[in-house]
């Protein structure tokens, strides 16, 4: 076993493992693990590797993984005892697959391919890790649920360099994901270098203010004194590329188009549709040297990039421009399209033809499918799993990475316990309940989800410390829910194996969140509560949920869900005041007089975002459902806060009713609640 590795590991961990339960943990949990009784392996100064390939070039890759995952150990051409063996078996697994035999003198994995050893070598060292150098006689058969299984990274909002990049990579390799997708390109900043058009890196690239929070819209040269920002090089990118080539991650680049391009629209405002810079994000689509532009752009970025997939971005074009733009208004004329969805569409068809003429294929947001989908595009699906679905439907293949599960840029806990995010929360087992294809779906819709993805967007994120701080641990369960079969999940068996994992990256000096402090929800939202009026008929009395936040809809306030620290987590009922004097007003039938001693409800305030608690709340009852008498108004007076906060708005007393009537009030702000408990 490596010397300068192994032993470092045992020093920091020894204390804190449970041999037992340690011995066959492994992140992503693999498909098959039989633990015959038998002599366990035991690693020592003189363990060797053995490489047994179909030809050379294949041992000369082999070996190269064999260091990375082993750093300066020997490969040896002979068996001897005491051995890890690699062995290829072309055509006897399927891609990515292996299997592993642990027995006393030797540790075999066999696979039909380099990743596939890769992977089992990456258990290997998982199990070493786990066991002090002493691992179980055992027998894993293992092998992907997804063939993608991807991290995205946003390198715009905040770049990182490229040691950032590569350690990332190396912890993806672990986990067996094999796709880093690098958003390079966002109205904050341009990070690829293209020899045609220097500006993009010359200029598109910087900006006065460190941080995206302290930019302020505009663009600076680079040689400017107090100029933040920064791109990748060509010879960069390549090294990056091979780095994770290395390790069997393929390296996809987006460019966004035709929206997002407020910085290249800075540096060739030609290429909008009025000409004027810091005026638009979306490219004109009716000039043609915005095709001519993009393309040069996609030579260069295919000649750096061996990928397959190039992403094209394609999400939130505003398309407001395009409507009122002479030359767009004629392409759309002569293309015979309707309206500016079908002008998205068009231009998506044509930069896929343009990707697919030079042998590659077109990977983008789900807005892609506005207007219609291209012939050969593959949807990335992020503003829920219904987009990639219906892709999936109708023959295209999907990857999944809805907000709800796989955004790694929302609060990981309690929100005031977190450093910055962009909103939202997303525990850990959140992101493990995913399932990207559930058997709900049909067989032909399952084969065509390829895989999910984490996305890590980086406005509130500004250093490398943050950036791994959102990463890990919620990357262990991504790598999870895309490596191991859904029969196979228990959350509570993976949080045990993640917290060893973590720990380990933390030791390694990864800026991990430390799961063990983890506080979770909201103790509300932990089980249903138990009250009279559960299950009961709600009306909303000439008041409307907002659309954008209907919860379980009519159901929400007698369903017994409470909410948790987020406004969005489907559990809260929005409602919008207005102008108007009524916003939340709501009955709730009994069905039959009752004897109640409590009514009451949970209100969420967060005022960044206009999310206020009410006003004013009236409770009132009824027997006939017409004539209502006051039980009690609350009124407050509220203070502005940034912080998450809850509060009781209720009425105790004894009351025999019917109907029970709920009004909260709070003009040109939002209300929202969860549940209307009654006792
Ligand atoms: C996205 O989050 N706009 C893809």
């Amino acid at each position: 076993m490596n010397r300068s590795v192994i032993p470092a590991l045992f020093v920091v961990l020894i204390t804190a493992l449970p041999l037992c339960a340690a011995e066959t943990a492994v992140v992503p949990r693999p498909a098959s693990v039989e633990t015959p009784d038998g002599k366990a392996f035991e690693f020592n100064d003189n363990t060797s590797l053995r490489i047994i390939a179909p030809d050379d070039s294949m041992s000369a890759t082999l070996a190269d993984c064999v260091s990375s995952v082993f750093p300066g150990h020997e490969i040896s051409g002979k068996r001897s005892k005491n051995q890890i063996e690699l062995r290829v078996n072309l055509g006897e697994y399927t891609p990515e697959a292996y299997d592993l035999t642990v027995g006393k003198d030797r540790i075999l994995i066999e696979a039909s391919d380099g990743a596939g050893l890769f992977y089992g070598l990456q258990t290997v060292r998982q199990l070493a890790d786990n066991g002090f150098g002493r691992i179980p006689n055992m027998q894993i058969s293992d092998a992907p649920r997804f063939p993608y299984r991807g991290v995205m990274i946003d390198v715009s909002r905040n770049f990182r360099d490229k040691n950032f990049i590569k350690k990332q990579i190396d912890a993806m390799s672990r986990l067996k994901l094999n796709r880093l997708h690098l958003h390079l390109t966002d109205g904050a900043g341009w990070r690829i270098q293209i020899d045609k058009y220097p500006r993009l890196t010359e200029y598109a690239a910087w900006r006065q203010g460190e941080t995206w929070k302290q930019w302020n819209g505009r663009y600076c040269e680079r040689t400017d004194s107090g100029a933040h920002g920064g791109f990748y090089t060509k010879e960069d990118l390549r090294d990056i590329i091979k780095y994770a080539a290395d390790r069997f991650i393929t390296v996809i680049p987006e460019i966004e188009m035709p929206a997002h391009s407020e910085e290249v629209l800075a540096a060739y405002p030609e290429l909008s549709c009025t000409g004027e810079p810091f005026k638009h994000s979306d490219f004109c689509i009716g000039n043609e040297k915005t095709f001519e532009f993009l393309q040069d752009i996609i030579d260069e970025v295919i000649e750096i990039f061996p990928s397959e997939y190039i992403h094209i971005g394609g999400d939130e074009a505003s398309k407001q421009a395009w409507k009122s733009c002479p030359k767009c208004q004629k392409r759309m004329i002569d293309e015979g399209l309707e309206d500016v969805d079908g002008l998205q569409s068009y231009f998506v068809h044509r930069i896929e033809q343009y990707l697919n003429s030079k042998g590659r294929a077109l990977i983008g947001w789900d807005e892609i499918m506005e207007g219609g989908l291209a012939p050969n595009a593959t949807v990335l699906s992020w503003r829920g799993p219904q987009h990639g679905i219906r892709a999936a439907e109708s023959g295209h293949n999907a990857v999944m990475a809805p907000g709800r599960f796989c955004y790694f840029d929302g609060y990981q806990d309690v929100p005031h316990t977190q450093p910055e995010a962009i909103g939202g929360y997303l525990p850990i087992s959140l992101v493990y309940s995913f399932d990207p294809a559930p058997d709900s779906l049909s067989v032909e819709t399952r084969n065509n989800i390829k895989g999910v993805e984490a996305t890590m967007f980086t406005e509130y994120i500004a250093t490398d410390e943050h950036a791994e701080y959102m990463l890990y641990p919620r990357m262990l369960a991504l790598a999870e829910v895309a490596w191991t079969p859904q029969a196979l999940r228990d959350y509570d068996d993976f949080r045990e194996r993640a917290l060893m994992f973590n720990d380990r990256l933390i030791s390694e000096g990864y800026h991990a969140f430390d799961l063990h402090k983890e506080i979770g929800n909201r103790k509300e939202a932990l089980a249903p509560v138990d009250h009279l009026a559960r299950g009961k008929r709600v009306i909303y009395n000439d008041c409307e949920w907002s659309w954008k936040y209907p919860a379980a809809g009519a159901s929400t306030f007698t369903d017994g869900l409470r909410g948790g620290w987020i406004y969005t987590d489907g559990r809260w009922q929005g409602f919008y005041n207005g102008d108007t004097d009524r916003a939340l007003d709501v009955t709730v039938d009994m069905d039959e007089p009752t004897d109640i001693t409590y009514v009451g409800a949970d209100f969420i305030q967060l005022c960044p975002p206009n999310v206020w608690f009410p006003e004013k709340v009236i409770i009132s009852y009824s027997n006939d459902g017409e004539n209502f008498t006051t039980l009690t108004t609350i009124t407050t007076n509220l203070l502005r806060d940034n912080k998450v906060a809850f509060r009781n708005f209720s009425w105790a007393g004894n009351v025999r009713a019917r109907y029970i009537r709920y009004q909260a009030y709070n003009r040109w702000r939002f209300v929202f609640t969860d549940e209307i408990v009654i006792r």
